[in-house]
């Protein structure tokens, strides 16, 4: 009896010390710490017992930015053999959908898809289940479990990776409501982006973010921010973010909310081309050793690179805007943004261009060549999912 109640005694201490020494992460805001602590759930019986702890919240970087994803753990009793220790890392993307990032049991290891070559073991110590994610992509973003198994037992805990970025609607050409769920998210990819979550949009419209057409998210659902209200945008007197819910995916058709994050390259006003039309926009981006801007990179340079510029340039996709980050009255409006003048003819000579050129050297990679890749004793474990 005194033994049971000694090692709960045990327990709790560690726990408690786990919490003091909870790893480093790179930032989490203060305020959303509270009511986010994991819950530790500690299973124990003869076999013995494993402990997850993660890291309160969520860690934030942005697109290209190398992260940790925090894990300990602590298992029970301390004499386990270490090689029949497995780590598993997956990203829940929704109740039901999971994927494989990473396994590792004694010392191999197995990294998965997109995450093969950017993903390894922190490696800081005994009970470090701790990834870390290179280069990361704006598809990294979501929710991670972290499992931590004996041959007996296993425990889990969650981090959400967060990114830094923007949102912005996005319509084609084609005009207003064309896009079906798919199409919407063919169209963020193509302007360098991806659609945004909810919690993004929710996000943007705290920060001001107004647009009154509806837009798909990476949910399925179709939802607009609206920050002033007024008669023709839902409620007249509440601001909010309006949600039509969950629509049919193929047949119905709204504009698209896209989300990137930061560039791994500057996007610029061309000054030697004022006035151009979309063909030589073209080539004069080219002539230069760049590609014209999409407009997600647009919105990235505003956001990241403070872009600001009173000039209209054509972009990739053939619509024609400007970046405006200190507002002035002849600039479009009193608020900071990117403006949109949509899509003129092609052949009109009235606008100048925005170019994209890649950055020289990106040093992100380097540390993760020597990862270790496949090895058939994880065939098993990772068919279980
Ligand atoms: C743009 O002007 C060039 C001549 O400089 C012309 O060849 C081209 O067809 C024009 N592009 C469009 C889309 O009208
Ligand atoms: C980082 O990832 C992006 C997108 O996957 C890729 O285009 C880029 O080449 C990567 N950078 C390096 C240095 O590998």
């Amino acid at each position: 009896m005194t033994g049971v109640l000694g090692k709960w005694w045990f327990l709790s201490l560690l726990i408690c010390s786990m919490l003091l020494l909870s790893p480093t992460v790179t930032s989490y805001p203060a305020e959303s710490d509270k009511g986010r602590k994991k819950v530790v759930h500690v299973l124990e019986d003869e076999f013995g017992a494993v402990i997850v702890q993660t890291a309160p919240g969520k860690v934030v970087t942005h697109r290209g930015g190398t992260i940790t994803l925090p894990c300990r753990f602590h298992h029970e009793p301390e004499n386990v053999d270490p090689s029949r220790i497995r780590i598993k890392w997956t990203k829940v993307s929704d109740e039901f959908q999971f994927q494989d990032v990473f396994v590792a049991l004694g010392r191999q290891q197995r990294v998965f898809g997109p995450y093969r070559g950017r993903v390894e073991l922190e490696r800081a110590g005994p009970g470090d289940a701790s990834v870390i994610i290179h280069n990361v992509t704006l598809q990294d973003y979501g929710r991670y479990e972290c499992e931590v198994t004996n041959d007996m037992e296993d425990d889990t805990g969650f981090v959400n990776l967060d990114l830094e970025g923007v949102v912005f609607p996005y319509y084609p050409r084609l005009g207003r409501y064309r896009l079906n769920y798919h199409e919407a998210e063919e169209a963020c990819k193509h302007q360098d982006a991806i659609l945004a979550s909810h919690s993004q949009l929710h996000k943007a419209w705290k920060d001001g973010l107004d647009w009154c057409n509806a837009g798909w998210l990476e949910d399925g659902s179709v939802q607009y921010p609206v920050a002033h209200p007024r008669d023709q945008c839902g409620r007249k007197d509440t601001p909010g973010v309006r949600n039509y819910g969950y629509r049919h995916k193929e047949d119905e058709r709204y504009d698209a909310f896209c989300f990137t994050s930061k560039l791994n390259g500057q996007v610029y006003f061309l000054k030697r081309f004022k006035k151009v039309n979309y063909t030589e926009a073209v080539k004069a981006c080219v002539r230069e050793g760049a590609v014209m801007a999409k407009v997600g990179q647009l919105y990235a340079a505003w956001k990241f690179q403070l872009l600001d510029r009173c000039d209209a340039g054509w972009v990739e996709d053939g619509s024609v805007r400007y970046p405006i980050v200190n507002p002035r009255a002849r600039c479009g409006g009193p608020d900071p943004g990117v403006r949109n003048l949509g899509f003129p003819e092609k052949k009109f000579r009235l606008y100048g261009v925005y170019c994209f050129r890649k950055d020289l050297v990106n040093s992100e990679t380097e540390a993760t060549q020597a990862l270790v890749q496949s090895s058939s004793v994880f065939t098993t474990s990772t068919q279980s999912i």
